[in-house]
């Protein structure tokens, strides 16, 4: 029997590398390419391709593309960023493992291997969804402690189709939610990238453009009233955005390993649609909801970043957030404007929103509430607070001290004014 092995493919030369150490180290006789199209430049399956075929490879390609950009649209109604990014290349990580663990069990594989190294996060991501499998999860850079060094002399050796000069780029990770950029001289916190990093993003000028998103339960339907189906969306807006310089980020990211490291992003329909979903979600939730579904956010943000978006805990937040989101339809009005994508406008039918409660013009408030009905309101508030502060002042006053040795809080800014003597007439009434 042969033993098969399917490989996480790019053609880059950590990939490269791993196909001859994966028959001579680990002993396999035949090796499976597999690209997953999570919406990467053409040129990316090209290189991937010829070099398959340089090294007599089986190649797959599939698709990935409207999987990957539903879990995009399920990132927005989560509002989902980490520490600033949008999570491009974290919520692709489990798409593409699932999508090459079905070709490895098609294809009878006994192994399923990635070229990670062992300090990033997609190692973990890759193998959270393999290490379900009964397959032998190899990971050759990692294990054997591989530098890329190395791996450059190795290749030179063996005579392994890799681009010479390769190794002196930046690292680019594309796919349809973001474009990240390391490496180089951009590891170093302190120094400024120049504008030859990036390539979704022009230098906002100041022009700037006004559209129209409208989302249905959360997820956006149509750009300025003409629907699209999800990737299409996405692809549209990282263009018109991105040509207004919208959604560049420059984070120093904490990895899941404790690695704090500085990451580049131009991500501008995420940005876009993030906002938009957001200005939609003021407009229609109550203060409650706001306040509580930014802790919910939070985790989904979390577990989306660590590339576990299968588990018992996602499946909760994930319904907290559709039944919130039931109500997030309406038209938002977006304004590129200094690399910015803002939120100037927003219309629902589930608006939380009473022109006549809100306005200055007019006297009742809602239904049998009128304004004077506010004074008692007004009474009370701030009440335990300037009680507080006058017992704090009084014990001090006492026990001889000032706040500057050792006594609790200053003597009441407030003291002798009257708000003082309101908080004293309280105390009395008490
Ligand atoms: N640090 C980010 C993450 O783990 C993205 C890394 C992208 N990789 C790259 N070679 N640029 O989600």
């Amino acid at each position: 029997m042969t033993d098969t092995v399917a490989l996480a493919f790019s053609g880059g030369l950590d990939t490269t590398v791993c196909v001859p150490l994966l028959k001579e180290e680990y002993g396999y006789d035949e090796v499976i390419a597999v690209t997953v199209d999570v919406g990467q430049p053409d040129a990316e399956f090209t290189e991937a391709e010829e070099t398959a075929d340089a090294l007599g490879l089986d190649i797959h390609v599939i698709d990935a593309k409207d999987e990957f950009a539903a879990l995009a649209l399920d990132a927005v109604r989560a509002n989902a960023t980490y520490q600033g990014y949008p999570l491009g290349t974290a919520l692709a990580r489990p798409v593409i493992a699932k999508a090459i663990l079905s070709v490895a069990e098609a294809e009878g594989c006994t192994g399923i291997a990635h070229g990670c190294t062992g300090k990033g996060n997609d190692q973990l991501r890759f193998e959270a969804v393999w290490r379900d499998s009964d397959l032998e999860v190899i990971a050759p850079v990692r294990e054997l402690g591989l530098t890329r060094e190395w791996e450059q002399e190795y290749a030179a050796e063996r005579d392994l189709p890799v681009e010479a000069g390769k190794g002196g780029d930046y690292s680019i990770d594309t796919n349809l939610w973001s474009r990240s950029v390391e490496g180089k001289e951009l590891e170093e916190p302190s120094f400024v990238p120049g504008e030859d990093i990036y390539e979704w993003t022009e230098l906002p000028s100041a022009a700037t453009e006004e559209i129209e998103l409208t989302f249905e339960k959360g997820y956006p339907v149509a750009l300025n009233g003409e629907e699209y189906d999800d990737v299409e969306l996405i692809e549209t807006l990282n263009e018109l955005a991105g040509s207004y310089g919208v959604g560049r980020t420059d984070v120093m990211e904490d990895r899941m390993l404790g690695l704090k490291v500085r990451e580049n992003y131009e991500h501008p329909a995420a940005t876009t649609l993030l906002n938009a979903h957001q200005g939609l979600e003021d407009l229609v939730l109550t203060k409650e909801e706001r306040s509580f579904k930014t802790q919910v956010d939070n985790q989904w943000a979390e577990k989306g970043y660590q590339g576990l978006i299968d588990g018992p805990l996602m499946k909760a937040l994930d319904a907290f957030i559709a039944t919130t989101n039931e109500r997030v339809t309406g038209t938002v009005t977006i304004r590129f404007e200094g690399g910015q994508a803002r939120v100037v406008g927003r219309e629902s039918p589930y608006a939380v929103y009473s022109a006549e409660a809100a306005s200055f013009n007019t006297e009742a408030v809602t239904g049998s509430i009128e304004q004077a009905d506010a004074t008692g309101v007004a009474k009370y508030h701030g009440f335990q607070e300037r009680l507080a502060n006058r017992r704090i002042a009084a014990a001090n006053k006492e026990q001889g001290v000032t706040a500057t040795d050792g006594g609790i809080g200053e003597e009441s800014p407030l003291s002798g004014t009257d708000i003082d003597q309101t908080a004293k007439k309280q105390e009395e009434d008490e």
